[in-house]
């Protein structure tokens, strides 16, 4: 495994983070307190793909231990909180005392805990936040009690749990990465394994599934280009009445996700921007 550190002006992070999106590279950007500069962080499994990140931005790397990563990231971690509307607080640290404390602070939400490992969705990225956000707004319009949600490209599987938790009747995650199936599954059951049976995590490539099952929800945080080739299978596994939301677009990508959405029989019904990206809810054009 593998760390690449750089430090930026902050000015430039919201042009930083759209070129890690473009290459797919998964990266941290952290505040430094005190200081204007922002450090990127970003581990990698592959020493070539490394080495040609310096190559082309300059930074630093350094080769690290498989599981030394997790540590090195969850202390980075430690503290951090995301309230999500009044229904749930997310952090990233597990440590007891300090769960013990936070449920004590925030009576009435549940939590999610979500401590760094290696797959993407602990909550701190705005596509996340902003799709977890969309989702309990969902669930206070009657969106997501008793129903049916698909989480596509799931993670961690942050979207699904989260709708489980919030009382949906199946959630049904997919993803291409058998590690962040693996993963999903073990977030899953150390946040109480909400939906129990009712609940499944399961390896498919979104480019080649054609969906079994329709849902009333529908969650694909997904980059723009996957979304846009997935989005006839989208609209086929979304009920006539259905909600899709769609997120990991780039602001400047969000038309063309649109036009495919729309082509294949969705209709734009709002978005967020948030940063460099765009978040979509989409319903079935009647
Ligand atoms: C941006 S992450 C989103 C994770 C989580 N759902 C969240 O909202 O934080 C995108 C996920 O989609 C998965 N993914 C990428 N391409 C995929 C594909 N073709 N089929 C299925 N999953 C895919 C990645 O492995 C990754 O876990």
């Amino acid at each position: 495994m593998f760390r690449w550190s750089k430090e930026i002006a902050a000015p430039e992070e919201e042009q930083w983070e759209a070129m890690f999106a473009m290459a797919e590279i998964f990266a941290c950007f952290h505040e430094q307190p005190g200081r204007e500069e922002v450090r990127i962080e970003a581990f990698l499994q592959d020493g070539e793909q490394a080495q040609r990140l310096v190559e082309l931005w300059g930074g630093q790397l350094d080769e690290i231990g498989d599981q030394d990563w997790v540590a090195v990231a969850a202390r980075e971690w430690l503290g951090y909180v995301l309230p999500i509307r009044e229904r749930f607080v997310l952090t990233l640290d597990e440590r007891p005392e300090f769960l013990e404390a936070l449920q004590a602070s925030h009576p009435g939400r549940e939590l999610l805990i979500f401590p760094p490992g290696v797959a993407f969705g602990t909550g701190d990225h705005a596509t996340t936040a902003t799709c977890l956000d969309l989702l309990v707004a969902e669930a206070e319009n009657g969106g997501v009690a008793g129903k049916d949600v698909l989480d596509l490209g799931c993670g961690t599987g942050i979207l699904g749990i989260a709708a489980a938790k919030l009382g949906a009747t199946r959630v049904d995650g997919l993803d291409n990465d058998p590690l962040a199936v693996a993963a999903a599954h073990r977030y899953w059951e150390s946040n109480g394994a909400p939906g129990g049976e009712a609940v499944t995590w399961a390896e498919a490539d979104v480019l080649a599934w054609e969906p079994e099952k329709t849902y009333d929800l529908v969650l694909g945080n997904l980059f723009s280009e996957i979304l846009r080739q997935a989005m006839p299978g989208i609209r086929r596994s979304v009920r006539e009445e259905g909600v899709v939301i769609l997120s990991g677009i780039l602001g400047e990508q969000a038309a063309a996700v649109i036009e495919a959405a729309e082509a294949s029989g969705l209709r734009l019904d709002s978005r967020v921007d948030a940063g460099p990206w765009t978040t979509l809810r989409l319903v079935v054009a009647q």
